[in-house]
């Protein structure tokens, strides 16, 4: 089996003291909190935003739906799942709800926050949903009670290492995660 290595930094912001302004989103568009009714709901705009995305190369969960709806279970059945630092964006148009970003955040063994999958569905980018939804996660681990938050982004992730140092975060750590890639069955 081939390996491939993918590099990640990982990124730390202090939150002590940080004012992460106002979250006021776009009209038409609304925050939904937590519920474990909307596990479905964060797995599959969490599908939608990563499918064709590097990370579903790193992470292969990610490049299926059902992997996504598994992923979020898991994340919200694990000890430090935040409730006030995970948050489904949606919008409500005549056909109905539509599901356009996600953000989860854990507490970790340390104390630390740890931001997972953020996540906006492609035709929702570049009109600034996705700071304003990592700035409500943010709000969120403050609100905890937590001073220091991290994350892990895929180093040839532009955009969003962009958007997180917009923030504030700051690279900590490098380190090259393997990923196998299974050959192919021939079949004649
Ligand atoms: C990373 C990601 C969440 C960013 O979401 P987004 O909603 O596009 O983010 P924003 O709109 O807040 O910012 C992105 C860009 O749009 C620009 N933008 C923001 N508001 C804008 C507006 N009103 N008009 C035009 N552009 C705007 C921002 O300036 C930024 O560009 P820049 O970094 O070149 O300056 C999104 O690309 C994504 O889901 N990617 C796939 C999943 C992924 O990789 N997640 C990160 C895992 S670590």
């Amino acid at each position: 089996m081939d390996v491939r290595y993918f590099k990640r930094f990982r990124m730390d912001l202090n939150l002590r003291g940080r004012d992460f302004g106002s979250t006021d989103l776009p009209t038409g568009y609304r925050f939904y909190g937590w519920n474990s009714g909307l596990v479905e709901a964060h797995g599959r705009a969490k599908y939608r935003s990563f499918c064709r995305e590097i990370d579903a190369e790193v992470f292969p969960c990610l490049g299926h739906a059902d992997g996504c709806i598994r992923l979020m279970r898991e994340i919200s059945r694990k000890e430090g799942f935040l409730p006030s630092a995970t948050w489904l964006l949606g919008r409500t148009t005549d056909e109905g709800f539509e599901a356009c970003g996600t953000i989860q955040g854990i507490c970790d063994h340390h104390g630390w926050g740890a931001v997972q999958n953020l996540g906006i569905v492609p035709e929702f980018r570049g009109i600034g949903l996705g700071e304003l939804l990592l700035r409500r996660a943010l709000l969120g681990f403050q609100e905890a009670g937590l001073s220091q938050v991290f994350l892990e982004v895929t180093a040839d992730n532009e955009i969003a290492i962009r958007l997180y140092e917009r923030l504030g975060f700051r690279c900590s750590r490098t380190s090259y995660k393997a990923v196998g890639l299974v050959e192919p069955t021939v079949s004649v």
